[in-house]
């Protein structure tokens, strides 16, 4: 059972509510993302779609506008599966044909094949294997299908990943959990507020990203994503849009064919620029540090847990946190000067860990967020 069942399921919470009151504008975000991913308006026209892990479902209201034929939901979360039988009895799901398999889907047979697209959004980080549940994910669509994935690296969740480090600063280890929450969703309300595009609420967002505590295989690179599906699949797009391939058609023949190893070098270079939503400039150099930095914000990602430790070892932690993030800093500082900013805030706030300054978060680090999730979307060979 993924830690997400275990976590949700132990606290009875889906910490995903999106904020869809416009629902044009909820329409018009989800055929974007498909676009960009390379998924046309006609590939969803009659297709059948398999969506895991649907959370409140709110991402599927769209399949009626879409076209599809039928959708299949496999969750497994019993407050999830819920709130999507309550969608469709209530008619959301418009004259679509819905059915909703309530199991963990790694453990689901005899639906091999069985899907022209397969929506898995939020869920591959964090499995026990998720090498193992991408092939999983892709067993279920038919050759020529689509299949949809998310991914994380340690680069894109570092701003996260320093927030989580304040976890103990900011409520009590002996709270009631519904506190803590209350508390944590207080203070970083104000980081919220400037993030553009936010659509969660703030307490959702701290459950799923503060209190939910990350398993250690919280991170699933997109470049893991084609090295688990080999040659059986063929990626088309990603989100935020990474992938460039400068080769002429008339050069393909069918031993060439395949785009990934081109669509992970690509990866690889461009990945820095996940550390930081607010870059929107290609820095072709930062691409020569990409692996120390993400090996740094691995070793952040393992260090955060230190600074949650209950005995005298929390100001320790957070003092090898601040050492690690400005390391970060010195590979970045030239190329990123908003993300520099916000670190340097971060390690002033912790300049003396046993009397924190939390204003110093203000002087730039509250408006700092990672691009935290990556889409891939594949085609079945
Ligand atoms: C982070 S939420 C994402 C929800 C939604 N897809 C979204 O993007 O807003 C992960 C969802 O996947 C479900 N989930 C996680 N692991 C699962 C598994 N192994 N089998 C079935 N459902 C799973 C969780 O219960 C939850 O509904």
């Amino acid at each position: 059972m993924s830690e997400f069942l275990r976590f949700y399921g132990s606290h009875q919470i889906i910490p995903v509510h999106q904020d869809i009151t416009d629902f044009g504008d909820h329409l018009a975000r989800r055929r974007w993302l498909y676009r960009t991913l390379g998924v046309n308006r006609l590939a969803f026209r009659g297709a059948s779609v398999l969506e895991i892990g649907p959370g409140t479902g709110d991402n599927g209201l769209v399949y009626p506008y879409l076209g599809v034929s039928k959708v299949t939901f496999i969750e497994g979360n019993a407050a999830s599966v819920a709130t999507v039988r309550d969608k469709n009895a209530q008619g959301l799901y418009g004259d679509v044909p819905v059915e909703i398999v309530e199991s963990d889907f790694n453990a689901v047979d005899g639906l091999s094949g069985a899907f022209d697209i397969v929506i898995c959004e939020g869920v591959i980080p964090g499995q026990d294997d998720p090498a193992r549940s991408v092939r999983k994910v892709l067993d279920f669509a038919t050759p020529g299908g689509v299949v949809v994935m998310t991914a994380t690296c340690y680069t894109s969740m570092l701003a996260e990943i320093l927030r989580r480090a304040m976890r103990f600063w900011q409520c009590g280890t002996g709270d009631p959990f519904e506190e803590q929450t209350a508390k944590l969703a207080r203070f970083f309300a104000p980081d919220l507020a400037g993030l553009p595009g936010m659509k969660r609420l703030p307490a959702d967002w701290v459950l799923d990203n503060i209190q939910f505590p990350f398993p250690r295989n919280m991170v699933f690179p997109l470049q893991n994503h084609l090295k688990a599906v080999g040659e059986d699949a063929v990626v088309l797009g990603t989100s935020p849009s990474m992938t460039v391939d400068w080769r002429w058609y008339k050069q393909i023949d069918r031993a060439s064919e395949a785009r990934n190893d081109r669509a992970a070098a690509a990866l690889a270079l461009l990945q820095p620029h996940l550390i930081d939503y607010r870059i929107d400039a290609f820095s072709p150099r930062i691409g020569a540090v990409t692996d120390e930095i993400e090996a740094l914000a691995e070793d952040v990602f393992h260090a955060h847990f230190d600074a949650w430790s209950v005995d005298g070892n929390r100001d320790q932690g957070i003092r090898k946190v601040c050492d690690l993030a400005g390391r970060i800093n010195a590979l970045i500082e030239m190329e990123f000067p908003q993300t520099s900013k916000a670190i340097k805030a971060y390690r002033r706030c912790f300049s003396n860990p046993s009397n924190p300054d939390f204003r110093a978060l203000d002087d730039g680090f509250r408006e700092w967020f990672g691009r935290g999730q990556q889409y891939i979307a594949l085609e079945k060979v």
